[in-house]
Order: structure tokens, then C-alpha cells, then sequence
């Protein structure tokens, strides 16, 4: 109840995560037809049809445009905005941005942290943000725009299949949030500044950022077993592992295990680090099944998530803004399907308190 597991609070044609046998599909489309196969330009056009174009190559002309003009508030940042984290700091510019719900709205809070985020990234390391670059695709500028190199097929296809992946995942919490403010008719603005600020926490978004924590703290792959055990001990949860609603594996990890591999493959994957993770998550799985044997604690798509993004230059602080980046075409298609519900999601409470005198 508390949780509200079991509630279904809204009907969605946008994705369906379907938690006991650990499959993820969005808009008809299994995961794994989607992520390493198709852009992040072509998962739009089926999450909002009736808003953005439904022609892959007009929305990929059209997103370049959005990314140029959300450009304009990064252009020169400020000092205080620039000292914040990068998430905090993201929330700040997203504010900044008009509110509204026609599809110029929606598309500049789509381009946004993809521009955004690598912005802040150089700023906070001292560099100057880099222009977007209107020939190119959304996840190849977006890297382009941290590194001011063009960068390769397979870092492309990586980001890509993580945009992808990460895209949309029914009502998790931040896309709830955004449906509720969409319910009030605020704008999708607002809706995903208030699903960014859900998604901030580390029990949703921030996890990745503690995954790498967690490999450092580890070390070798020699002392994950003991390391585990120790955490284990202490009461302490292992970031990148449970979920809410997936009972066996979370089908996001194999996409972006894949996408990790094939990277490697490429040679743009430290091969120590890989071996690494893979023994935290073997001593990690064999500890959580000993010690909760009847709630199938699996690798989620966070621990993945953690390798891929730092695999491509992204600093763990700015993790959860690449999510947003990712997550952002979900919120907004939620917040279109909540407004054309015409319905405001107004839930009750049962009051325990004190009774009046
Ligand atoms: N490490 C250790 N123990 C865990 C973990 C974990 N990662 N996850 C769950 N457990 C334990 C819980 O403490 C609970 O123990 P208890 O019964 O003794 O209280 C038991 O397993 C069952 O927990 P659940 O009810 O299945 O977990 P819940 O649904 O409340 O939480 C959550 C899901 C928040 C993701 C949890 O697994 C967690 O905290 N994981 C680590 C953080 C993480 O990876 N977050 C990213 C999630 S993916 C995403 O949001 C995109």
C-alpha cells in the first residue's frame, strides 16, 4: 500500500514491462528489436506520434534545430550554476525553459540535456561547452558536444542503444510524477522538471554514480566476495541490484551488457574494469540469493549503465543527467497521453492521525 505496488494508476500504450519473465516493450516493440538497432531519433517518433514527426530523418533535422536554440543558455554559464552538481545544475537550466504543450516545447525539453549535460561537464572541468552540430544525429552530438571529438561508430551505437534502453519503463517514479503534473495542465516544462527531481534520488536515477563507488571500493576482483559479505553485513543495499517490478533478470542489463561487449570488442573498454565488474556482480548475485532466497534480487539496468557511460567519457556525477536525457522521451510522451485523458490524478489518503477533540 505504502508503495503502491499493485496500483495501476494510469493506461499506457507507451511501454510495458512486464516483471516476471523479465521483458521491456515499448510501443509494440520487444527491447531487444529496439536497442543497438534503432537511433534515439527513431524510439521518438513511436513514443510521440502525434507530436513530433513520425519521418525519423525530419525529427533528426528538427531535434539539431532544438539543440541550437537550448544551446543559447549555455552559451556563457554562470559560476554558481557552474559549482552545483551536474544534476542539480541541469534542474536549474531546465527551469529556464518555456512551458507549454505544443511540439516546439517538446521538442527543446528533448534536446535540452543532451545539450545541457555535456555543457556542464566541460564547465565544471574548466572547458568551454562546444556547439551542437545540426548534420549530425542526437547521440552523436550529444558526444561530440563533451569531447569536441566526432566520435566512432561503435560509441555512437553505444549511446544510442542506452538512449534507447532507457527511454521509457511504464509508471517507475519519475514518470508518474511527470503524469501528475501533466494531469494540472502545467506544461510538459514543468512535468519533466518535477520527474527530473524524482528521478534525482538513489533508489531511481542515482544509482549509477554509486555502482562505479562500489568498484572502486572493491578494488581487485580477488575481494569482491569478502567486500560483498561486509556491505551485506552492515545492512548496507548493493547499488545495481533488485527491482521493484522485474522478478528475474532486468532485460535493460543484457541491452546494455551488449552494447558494453560489442564496445569492448571495438577496443573502447578498459578490459580490467570489465573483468572487475563481472566479479562484483558474480559475488554480489551469490550473496543476495543466500541471504534473500525467496525475493530474486538480479543485476539492474543501473550496474550496466555505470560501465557503459564511463566507457564514454561521462563523469559519474553526470549519470543521472544522461538518464534524463534518455528518460526525457518517455516523459514527455506520458505527459501527452495524461493530458488527452483529459483527467486530473487526484488520489485519496485514508487520515490515521489524531481524531479531532
Ligand atoms: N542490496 C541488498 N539488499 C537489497 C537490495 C540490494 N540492492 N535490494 C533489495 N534488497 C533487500 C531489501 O532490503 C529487502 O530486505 P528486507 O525484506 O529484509 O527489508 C528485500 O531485499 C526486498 O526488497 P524489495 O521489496 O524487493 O525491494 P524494493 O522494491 O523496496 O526496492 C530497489 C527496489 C529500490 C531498486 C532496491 O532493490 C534497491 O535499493 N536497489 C539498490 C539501488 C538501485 O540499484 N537502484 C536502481 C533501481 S533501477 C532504476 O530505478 C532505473
Amino acid at each position: 500500500m505504502s508503495g503502491l505496488d499493485d496500483v495501476i494508476a494510469a493506461e499506457t500504450r507507451l511501454s510495458e514491462v512486464d516483471g516476471r519473465n523479465g521483458r521491456l516493450v515499448i510501443c509494440g516493440h520487444s527491447l531487444d528489436a529496439l536497442a543497438g538497432q534503432q537511433s534515439y531519433e527513431a524510439v521518438l517518433t513511436l513514443l510521440l506520434p502525434d507530436v513530433l514527426s513520425v519521418c525519423e530523418e525530419t525529427l533528426r533535422a528538427e531535434l539539431a534545430q532544438a539543440r541550437l536554440r537550448a544551446f543559447q543558455e549555455v552559451a556563457s554559464l554562470d559560476t554558481d550554476l557552474v559549482s552545483l552538481s551536474v544534476t542539480e545544475a541541469l534542474r536549474a537550466l531546465m527551469a529556464r525553459l518555456p512551458d507549454g504543450e505544443d511540439k516546439s516545447v517538446a521538442l527543446l525539453q528533448i534536446a535540452a540535456p543532451a545539450v545541457f549535460v555535456p555543457a556542464l561537464i566541460r564547465a565544471k572541468a574548466g572547458q568551454q561547452p562546444i556547439p551542437p552540430h545540426a548534420g549530425r544525429g542526437h547521440a552523436a552530438d550529444m558526444l561530440a558536444m563533451l569531447t569536441g571529438n566526432q566520435p566512432g561508430d561503435e560509441q555512437i551505437r553505444a549511446l544510442d542503444t542506452y538512449l534507447v534502453t532507457v527511454s521509457d519503463h511504464g509508471l517507475n517514479a519519475s514518470t508518474f510524477t511527470a503524469r501528475v503534473v501533466a494531469s494540472t495542465r502545467a506544461g510538459y516544462a514543468s512535468a519533466v522538471l518535477a520527474a527530473l527531481g524524482a528521478l534525482k534520488g538513489p533508489l531511481h536515477g542515482g544509482a549509477p554514480g554509486p555502482v562505479l563507488d562500489m568498484l572502486d571500493a572493491v578494488g581487485a576482483p580477488e575481494q569482491a566476495a569478502g567486500w560483498v559479505a561486509a556491505e551485506l553485513g552492515k545492512g548496507e543495499r548493493l547499488m545495481g541490484f533488485g527491482h521493484r517490478i522485474y522478478r528475474v533478470r532486468d532485460p535493460r542489463a543484457d541491452a546494455l551488457k551488449s552494447a558494453l561487449n560489442r564496445l569492448g570488442a571495438s577496443g573502447g573498454m578498459d578490459a580490467h574494469r570489465l573483468a572487475l565488474a563481472e566479479s562484483v556482480e558474480s559475488a554480489a548475485l551469490t550473496a543476495l540469493r543466500a541471504a534473500k532466497p525467496d525475493r530474486a534480487l538480479e543485476t539492474n539496468v543501473e550496474f550496466f549503465t555505470a560501465l557503459l557511460l564511463e566507457a564514454l567519457g561521462f563523469p559519474r556525477d553526470a549519470f543521472t543527467g544522461v538518464f534524463a536525457a534518455g528518460r526525457i522521451g518517455g516523459w514527455v510522451a506520458h505527459s501527452r497521453e495524461q493530458i488527452e485523458t483529459g483527467r486530473l490524478i487526484r488520489p485519496q489518503s485514508r487520515y490515521v492521525g489524531p481524531k479531532a477533540a
